[in-house]
């Protein structure tokens, strides 16, 4: 038992140790998971540990700021919300939430294909546009169903992702026997009746499902399991002539979510995109990749000048945010982070998640002696502590 009162929460491993005790185990473990031995998981944050700051003092720390762009929108933090499947599973109406929060912080929210509340749902509740991540189906009348639904969104970017045609296994959601809504086995009841303010949340929404699928895609035989869903409905044929349709067919800003490789990134960069995320999905689904930090600079390098270069995976401070802008990040995603404090507080614990890596980052920076994002380079880490090209921690 912790000797502080868990009310008082100071950082992001705060928010997780809550939501661990708010949020049933079986979403609670759908999101703190990786593949098989999560290794790669693991490694996200590990390396992104290892990289030490350069601290200085005596520079001038007044007017400093946080804002920046990313694919050309203005953000008041280098970070946007990445998609997360069933967000809506973690707090009731979550996808809703998490919007409203990042829409106030002034940061973009991306909704995930495999969301709980659906695009409608989100736009209803919200004045801001938001992203659409898609995932490409087998049923391309589908696709362009969702295509057309983000645009009467009013979506500013679709966000492509490229690493899920075909499901890593968590070994946690394949024990838990993960659906949504939950089934109520004997196990589930019990663990449910510890989780009574969530319960009541789910009671008093409509929202407990897969929305932006039910009622628009034909022949769908089982949403409830993730596996299922995916195997039945995801296209493993996914190619880059695919992406060029998608792309032409949206019209818009396009992000291509899932690149590890610096020959993919070249691929990716032809296909004349607004930004690229450098991400192993979080370490769900390649266990065995290389963690995203130590993936980020040989992609700098073969095509940060032709295209905006993004992170994901392992970052749950302001410090980490600094380190992936450091090493040529333009931004970065975050999942986990916020999914804990949507699952510990709903709407509060988002934004207070996004206050404390806002506040984490600012000091930070001004200890590492400068005031602005366009002034943070190599130059703000010690040298041999952080990957280059040709080197990894
Ligand atoms: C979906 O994006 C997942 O990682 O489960």
């Amino acid at each position: 038992m912790s000797a502080y009162p868990s009310s008082i929460v100071c950082c992001v491993e705060d928010m997780r140790q809550l939501a661990r005790r708010r949020v049933p185990r079986m979403f609670y473990d759908y999101a703190d998971s990786g593949s098989w031995t999560e290794s790669t998981y693991r490694a996200n944050e590990e390396d992104l540990q290892k990289i030490k700051l350069r601290q200085r003092v005596a520079v001038d720390m007044t007017n400093r700021s946080l804002h920046t762009t990313m694919a050309g929108i203005p953000t008041s933090m280098p970070v946007a919300i990445a998609p997360t499947g069933l967000t809506g599973m973690q707090y009731a109406d979550g996808e809703i939430l998490a919007a409203r929060a990042a829409e106030k912080f002034g940061i973009p929210f991306t909704l995930s294909t495999m969301s709980i509340c659906s695009i409608e749902d989100v736009a209803a509740y919200t004045s801001s546009p938001f992203w659409f991540q898609l995932y490409v189906m087998r049923d391309r009348a589908f696709v362009e169903n969702l295509i057309e639904r983000a645009k009467a969104a009013k979506c500013s970017a679709l966000m492509i992702t490229l690493d899920l045609q075909i499901l890593g296994q968590r070994h946690k959601d394949v024990r838990n026997a993960m659906t949504a809504p939950p089934r109520l086995t004997a196990r589930n009841l019990a663990d449910l009746v510890t989780k009574p303010k969530w319960c009541w949340n789910m009671l008093h929404t409509e929202r407990r499902t897969f929305r932006n699928i039910v009622g628009h895609a034909k022949g769908v035989s089982d949403l409830s399991s993730l596996g299922a869903w995916t195997a039945e409905q995801f296209d493993p044929r996914l190619d880059w002539a695919a992406i060029e349709w998608i792309k032409n067919r949206w019209g818009g800003k396009v992000i291509l979510k899932g690149v590890l490789d610096p020959e993919d990134a070249r691929l990716a960069a032809n296909c004349g995109v607004d930004a690229i995320v450098v991400s192993n999905h979080g370490g769900r689904q390649l266990d065995g990749a290389l963690s995203s930090i130590n993936a980020l600079p040989p992609i700098v390098e073969a095509v940060g000048k032709d295209v905006e270069v993004w992170m994901d995976g392992g970052v749950r401070s302001g410090q980490d945010v600094l380190k992936a802008v450091a090493l040529g990040a333009r931004g970065v995603l975050i999942g986990r982070a916020f999914l804990y404090g949507l699952g510990a507080q709903g709407e509060a614990g988002v934004t207070k998640v996004l206050q404390m890596i806002a506040k984490e980052m600012d000091i930070t920076m001004a200890l590492c002696g400068r005031r602005r994002i366009d002034e943070i380079d190599a130059g703000i880490l010690v040298p041999g502590t952080y990957p280059t090209p040709t080197h990894r921690v």
